[in-house]
């Protein structure tokens, strides 16, 4: 069975703060979106796996993005966390073509 997706337009970006987090909300689900020093953007669930932080609140490190409440750090491409406790939060599709974001999300 193939799981349909939707792609959307998400902002421009010059929207996203460099190695800080935004939040979105597409099709009902929260997003915590990230822009690192070389351009690239990720794009993660916006609630924390953990204890429900607020990602977008966090900040990037690398390709990490650090949990504001307890500095959990999950991978921007996968979604992995650096606790084995804990389970990977969600990282969708990401694409910037001329200056504007595109994000490919599970349509709910
Ligand atoms: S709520 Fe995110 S690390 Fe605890």
């Amino acid at each position: 069975m193939t799981a349909t997706v939707t792609r959307v337009a998400l902002c421009t970006l010059d929207d996203l703060p460099t190695g800080l987090g935004r939040a979105f909300e597409v099709g009902g689900r929260s997003l915590a979106v990230f822009r690192g020093r070389e351009g690239e953007v990720f794009a993660v669930d916006g609630k924390c796996p953990h204890k429900g932080g607020p990602l977008a609140d966090g900040m990037l490190i690398g390709t990490q993005i650090v949990c504001p409440l307890h500095a959990f750090r999950f991978d921007g491409r996968s979604g992995a966390c650096d606790q084995e406790s804990v389970c990977p939060t969600g990282a969708y599709p990401v694409e910037v073509s001329n200056g504007q974001v595109f994000i490919t999300v599970p349509q709910s």
